[in-house]
């Protein structure tokens, strides 16, 4: 296998499949090599031990290597992940991806080349980080009709406005927190401006209603207008201001909406107990019913076992000769423009 990446995820991927090689190749059936790392620069310190041999600036003549069946990429963006993607799945590799921005704007060219190429395309880790979510709506409700989907999907946004309901701060303190410790995207207005859940939110409706949904599609308001006083206002009335990511099915069934904005929710709701850089999302099914899923949405390592996982349900298929799910061939349900059902 070969890893494109090697930054706050792409290390923890490393540390972990040294740490866990036994256990992984038990699991898998089969040891797991790593036969390369596409890293920016060559020379950079790095938190991980990794062989000089084993870096190399060539992702591309990587990507194509016939020793290589399985890419990871956590390089995130749009280029060139999108062209290396591309190119290791139409050579018949399956791929591991973190890359929700790739996802919400082009998955389709994804899930075309997987098809073609007949590898395996999966991506747990790009929403809501460490929580088994994407498994779950893809493969155990694949038999059921999900209602709603109600996300926190956003760490640094709930951290801010977590912070702002406990201590009263100000959104530009709360923010500068939240930098500090990690959680924001290098350029935080991809958080704060809900750009990051937007294209989570396309990513989850995408698989619940088993149609192709692009960020451009969801209805998207930021956080950026909500001051100490609304949070405060909202607390006195007995509710929490959440950014949420909701994707609703019409009554008819026949469509769906997806938007992504600040809501008021009652403090007895299961996701107002939601606190700091915690993610939760709300599926309501029609025979499942209410579930929730809850834990760490965003982290090195939090990110990396869901990677990891993903890497064992791969390399197990492809041993097995057989593939995960295929999106390419589901039928496609109309996405309202505005969001609304
Ligand atoms: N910036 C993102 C967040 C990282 O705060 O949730 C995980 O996608």
């Amino acid at each position: 296998m070969a890893l494109l990446g090697c930054g706050v995820v792409g290390t923890q991927v490393i540390r972990l499949m040294h740490e866990q090689a036994g256990d992984l190749a038990a699991r898998i059936g089969a040891p797991l090599e790593l036969a390369g790392v596409a890293v920016r620069r060559l020379g950079r310190k790095r938190d991980v031990a990794v062989g000089p041999e084993l870096l190399t600036t060539d992702a591309e003549a990587l990507v194509t290597r016939a020793d290589v069946d399985i890419v990871i990429e956590v390089i995130g963006g749009i280029e060139p992940a999108r062209s290396l993607i591309v190119a290791a799945l139409s050579g018949g590799k399956s791929v591991v991806t973190a890359n929700k921005a790739l996802l919400a704007e082009d998955g389709a060219s994804l899930y075309e080349a997987a098809r073609q190429g007949g590898g395996d395309l999966y991506f747990e880790a790009s929403v809501a980080g460490a929580i088994p979510l994407l498994r779950p709506l893809r493969e155990s409700l694949a038999g059921d009709h999900v209602k709603r989907v109600l996300g926190i999907v956003n760490g640094t946004t709930n951290y801010i406005l977590d912070k702002m309901d406990t201590t009263g701060a100000s959104f530009t303190d709360a923010l500068e927190e939240a930098q500090t410790l990690g959680y924001a995207e290098a350029d935080p207005t991809a958080d704060v401006e809900g750009f990051d859940a937007a294209a989570k939110a396309a990513i989850l409706a995408g698989l619940a209603y088993h149609s192709r949904v692009t960020a451009a599609e969801v209805h998207r308001e930021g956080i950026t207008e909500i001051t100490a006083t609304d949070v405060a206002s909202a607390k006195d009335m007995g509710y929490v201001i959440k950014l949420l990511a909701i994707c609703a099915r019409s009554e008819d069934g026949r469509s769906f909406g997806v938007r992504v904005h600040p809501a008021m929710i009652p403090r007895s709701h299961p996701l107002a107990g939601v606190r700091e850089a915690y993610n939760a999302v709300f599926v309501e099914a029609e025979s499942a019913g209410q579930l929730m899923f809850y834990g760490k949405g965003a982290g090195g390592a939090p990110t990396a076992s869901a990677v990891l996982g993903d890497l064992v349900a791969v390399a197990r298929n492809r041993l097995a000769g057989t593939r995960g799910p295929d999106e390419s061939t589901y039928a496609d349900l109309a996405v309202h423009p505005m969001g609304e059902t």
